[in-house]
């Protein structure tokens, strides 16, 4: 994929970013999410792709916009696979809490996991500890496989974790072998994206969380040379069912991050909507708004952070995307 498209990708999560931003607080994750969704396919028609939704708002007779085989784009070459998250963490922003993102990962056209909307158990790690870990070794196992490959010692370590009661095991594992541990209400992809930034803080992201965020995740660290690993965790013999039809003929099999993104040619974009470990949250100004985006791009490895600041007077039509919430 052409370098130009990089920062197209941009603007798409900065639009939904901008958008999501003006509910912070206001306590309705539906609005903030409908307001992220219809910014980002409106800039997606702008992008000179013919795109094809993967991982998206769900099925199309569940979701108006950005559902599982919509097409965006202009409709010209490249041909592409599209994974969008337009508000990852609605929690987060409802409630005003640090984290919450808009995320999109484009590959070439068959090369992302069209991941069901189910769980996922995943690990993952930054690139120094890429090719250390095994989602299905003991925790400890990997804690020290991951302290070794950091020069640390285990209790030196942080391990990003979703605060939930089916993660209790984990947790006393994780606390037992040592580590230090950063329970997380919402949002596992901002820390699994983190491990591949040492000034992050975040070492390793452990535990059962979306599948189409372990392949948004799986996008970015394929991006920057770390890894992630994951098993799809169906509840009943229906998401099995789903799973298989989505072309995992085993739905438990271990999922490598080369089955999650075929591909190191691919783009993530990332555009902050509250403050997290990753990336600044928007901040508005007397007369736009600043945003701030994390740019990956595979074939190169080049990582770019994007602090944009947006002219609402020399851009009405971003003004009226991002408008008061009511
Ligand atoms: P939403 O943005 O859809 O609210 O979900 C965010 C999220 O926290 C993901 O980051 C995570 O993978 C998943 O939900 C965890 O699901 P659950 O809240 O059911 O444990």
């Amino acid at each position: 994929m052409e370098r130009e498209l990089t920062l197209e990708f941009a603007r798409v999560t900065e639009a939904a970013a901008l958008a999501a931003a003006r509910w912070m607080g206001l306590g309705d994750k539906n609005a903030a999410d409908d307001a992220a969704v219809s910014a980002m396919r409106a800039v997606f028609d702008t992008v000179h792709i013919d795109g094809v939704v993967v991982i998206g708002e769900g099925e199309m007779d569940e979701a108006p916009m950005l559902y599982i085989g919509e097409r965006v784009g202009v409709g010209v070459e490249p041909k592409v696979d599209v994974a969008v998250d337009p508000l990852e963490g609605t929690n987060l922003v409802a409630k005003g809490m640090p984290g919450a993102m808009a995320v999109v990962a484009v590959a070439e056209r068959g090369c992302l996991l069209h991941a069901p909307d189910m769980y996922m158990d995943k690990i993952a790690v930054g690139p120094k500890a890429a090719g250390k870990i095994n989602l299905d070794a003991p925790v400890e196992e990997n804690l020290r496989a991951v302290a070794c490959a950091l020069d640390k010692s285990v209790p030196d370590l942080t391990v990003v974790i979703l605060d939930r009661p089916r993660h209790a095991k984990l947790i006393e594992s994780v606390r037992r072998a040592g580590a230090r541990i950063q329970l997380i209400t919402d949002g596992d992809v901002s820390p699994a994206v983190a491990t591949a930034f040492e000034d992050s803080g975040v070492d390793m992201m452990l535990g059962i969380g979306g599948a189409p965020e372990g392949v948004l995740a799986a996008a970015a660290l394929k991006a920057l040379g770390g890894e992630l690993q994951g098993r799809l965790v169906p509840a009943n013999e229906e998401e099995e069912e789903r799973a298989r039809n989505m072309g995992l003929s085993d739905p438990r099999k271990l999922l490598t991050i080369d089955d999650l993104v075929k591909t190191d040619d691919v783009i993530f974009t990332a555009t902050g909507i509250t403050t997290g470990s990753l990336l600044k949250g928007v901040r508005f100004t007397a007369n736009g708004a600043v945003t701030h985006t994390v740019v990956l791009r595979g074939q190169t490895g080049t990582m770019r952070f994007i602090e944009a600041r947006h002219r609402f007077d020399k851009k009405p039509s971003w003004r009226e995307l991002c408008r008061e919430a009511k």
